[in-house]
């Protein structure tokens, strides 16, 4: 059986979309079907306009889908990702994850393995409360959270930090290679997990 990934992230001026990307490599490694999308942006015109990276990397990523809800139906699991707004999630990504009662009330979201990354500015900018918050979400989905822990050297050499991929954007272009490694090995441990859980399904 082919295990089922949906990526599904937030970015405004690019640094989750490239943790994003790194998450889809790391977990199509394994063999996964991988779904690679954005949320759809609640920011208006003018607002994105107004800033240069954020209206670059719009276009630049106008052709990556917007997640829909069957989205979540069809992954066996989920790797969320946004950047540290005031050290909790962005509006993008949590009206998404507030459109997911239906499925929820169904329990179509239960028992789907479940994790998350972020991007903040400062490396104590609030990026373990804002994956804390996320998973707030996933423990009401009574979905199966498996974070990075300390399982890898990489985790060490990428900051360390066990809640799920975390960049710090020091405004040198981007996650650095450490960062986008251990974002690979995220991808690949949710997809490597959620096949241990499809195996066991009867
Ligand atoms: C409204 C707003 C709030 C932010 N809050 C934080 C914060 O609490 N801590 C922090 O370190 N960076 C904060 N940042 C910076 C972003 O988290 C950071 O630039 C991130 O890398 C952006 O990711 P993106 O390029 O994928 O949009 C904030 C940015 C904005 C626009």
């Amino acid at each position: 059986m082919t295990v089922k990934v949906a990526v599904i992230y937030y970015s405004a001026t690019g640094n989750v979309h490239e943790l994003a990307q790194a998450i889809k490599e790391g977990a199509e490694e394994t063999g996964a079907e991988v779904r690679l999308r954005k949320v759809h942006e609640l920011a208006p015109e003018e607002a994105i306009k107004s800033n240069q990276g954020w209206y670059d990397h719009a276009l630049m990523t106008e052709d990556v889908p917007e997640a829909q809800l069957e989205d979540l139906e069809w992954a066996d699991a989920y790797v969320f990702g946004t950047p540290t707004r005031f050290g909790n999630v962005s509006a993008q990504l949590k009206q998404f994850l507030d459109t997911t009662g239906g499925l929820w009330f169904q329990g179509k979201l239960a028992d789907k393995v479940v994790s998350g990354f972020t991007s903040a500015q400062n490396a104590h900018g609030g990026q373990e409360s804002t994956l804390l918050s996320m998973y707030t979400v996933f423990m009401h989905w009574g979905a199966i959270l498996v974070t990075p822990g300390y399982t890898d050297p990489v985790l060490f050499e990428s900051g360390g930090n066990p809640y799920g991929t975390s960049s710090t954007d020091g405004g040198e272009g981007g996650p650095s290679e450490q960062e986008l490694a251990a974002a690979r090995y995220q991808g690949k441990r949710i997809a490597e997990k959620a096949a241990l859980l499809a195996g066991s399904r009867v």
